[in-house]
């Protein structure tokens, strides 16, 4: 994304000519983007042996899967489904970890016949459907209990989360997995997102790594995700630099002490992907007979659920007039809910009907949370390397949403 005649543009296309080019609403990302982001957290923790698999709950388009193995990376999956993709996309079973809650007995046949490790999440699962995993090599989901992450939804390490094995819980798995002679190879965690510090990951690395003394057959801990983005100027980041090189250290420190091979695993969704992306929309309407003036557009919460969900704040600029007289304005969607709003109070260069929005960090959690509520049709995808955009997934049309009638 440049800025050039006051206007947004991808290589030498403004945002407007990629609507008339592929309509609006659209999703636009940028494949330099997601290289630095990969090659920064490769550079962060670049003394260990590290493995990235990229969390692709937060975009699962499979042009993207692409351009993360074609740099080497491997897959966090969270259903059949994400699997089913990523092997589409040309990833290899041992490169895919499944970490899921709540599987169908279905849904682990399904993995296990494509030959996927799968992550134990809790005792019931076992109690059900130990056999399944009769002989095979699993990982176990560790619930570290331990608060992290930018919002409480965002959660996901603590004792009350619906997600892995509390530490006294272990022993009962191991019991259940060796009656079927299932052999545990990884130990996993992932605390929650929007984490800025070393801190929380430290303590539960610290407290995983106590767990894996008691596992001989270990080869790996994978310590999850959750590096936060910035989404404006005065927010912060995650010091992926500080964060790589202190969990680097006390993960070698470990390894010598004990004398263990291990692999160190991180499973990044948003800090691949969030700054590639960007969601282009058209003002549709200018409302000013309350106490705010309120710019509609054609795209909202269907499309990108973050504010509405989470009180996600995204940074939105006028595309077609970057720099010009502001005026405070709340932006909303043009779905039938109140809570369809993508940015309120925002100082933007006054808006015109016709003019083109642009919607920052929808690289993560925009498109593969998005849904057509209101039978509103999902928006297209492109993919821009070089400046060129390509197609990468088509807009939806009307008869799109029939495709699952019966006949
Ligand atoms: C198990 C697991 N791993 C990794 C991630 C990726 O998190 P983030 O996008 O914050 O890096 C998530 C996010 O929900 C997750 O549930």
């Amino acid at each position: 994304m440049n800025i050039a005649n006051n206007k947004i543009q991808f290589g030498k296309h403004t945002a407007e000519e990629l609507l008339d080019q592929f309509g609006s609403p659209l999703y636009v990302y940028e494949k330099e983007t997601l290289v630095r982001q990969y090659e920064r957290l490769k550079d962060a923790f670049k003394d260990s042996d590290l493995s990235i698999l990229f969390a692709c709950k937060a975009n699962s388009n499979i042009e993207i899967l692409k351009v993360f193995k074609n740099l080497g990376s491997g897959i966090d999956a969270i259903s059949p489904g994400e699997v089913f993709l990523a092997l589409q996309a040309g990833f290899k079973p041992e490169q895919i970890l499944l970490t899921a809650t709540n599987l169908t007995r279905e849904d682990i046949e399904y993995v296990l016949d494509k030959n996927i490790i799968v992550n134990i999440d809790n005792i019931s699962m076992l109690e059900e459907h130990g056999e399944l995993f009769a002989g095979r090599e699993v990982s176990i989901r560790i619930n570290p209990d331990i608060r992290a992450g930018g919002h409480s939804y965002l959660e996901t390490g603590h004792r009350d989360s619906k997600f892995g094995l509390v530490i006294e819980e272990t022993p009962r798995a191991i019991e259940l997995l060796s009656k079927h002679d299932a052999t545990v190879v990884g130990l996993h965690q992932h605390i929650g997102s929007d984490i800025t510090d070393a801190g929380s990951l430290l303590e539960s690395l610290d407290k995983i790594l106590a767990v894996t003394l008691t596992y001989d057959s270990l080869r790996f801990i994978d310590i999850g995700g959750g590096f936060k983005v910035k989404y404006h100027e005065d927010d912060s980041e995650t010091d992926i630099a500080d964060v790589g090189s202190k969990v680097s250290r006390r993960f070698n420190e470990f390894c010598q002490k004990n004398n263990r091979t291990l692999r160190l695993m991180i499973e990044p969704g948003k800090f691949l992907v969030s700054e590639s992306g960007f969601l282009l929309t058209k003002v549709q309407s200018i409302k000013g007979s309350g106490k705010k003036i309120i710019v509609g557009t054609d795209t909202g919460m269907n499309h990108l659920i973050r504010p509405a969900l989470y009180n996600a704040y995204h940074k939105i600029v006028n595309a077609s007039q970057v720099d010009g007289i502001r005026e405070k304005v709340e932006i909303v969607g043009n779905i039938c809910e109140s809570a369809d709003v993508l940015g309120q109070e925002r100082d933007i260069s006054g808006p015109k009907v016709g003019d083109t929005l642009c919607i920052f960090n929808a690289g993560s959690y925009g498109y593969s949370m998005a849904s057509t509520y209101n039978a509103r049709m999902l928006p297209a995808e492109i993919l821009v390397e070089n400046g060129t955009p390509r197609l990468i997934r088509r807009r939806q049309q009307l008869e799109d949403l029939l495709c699952f009638n019966p006949d």
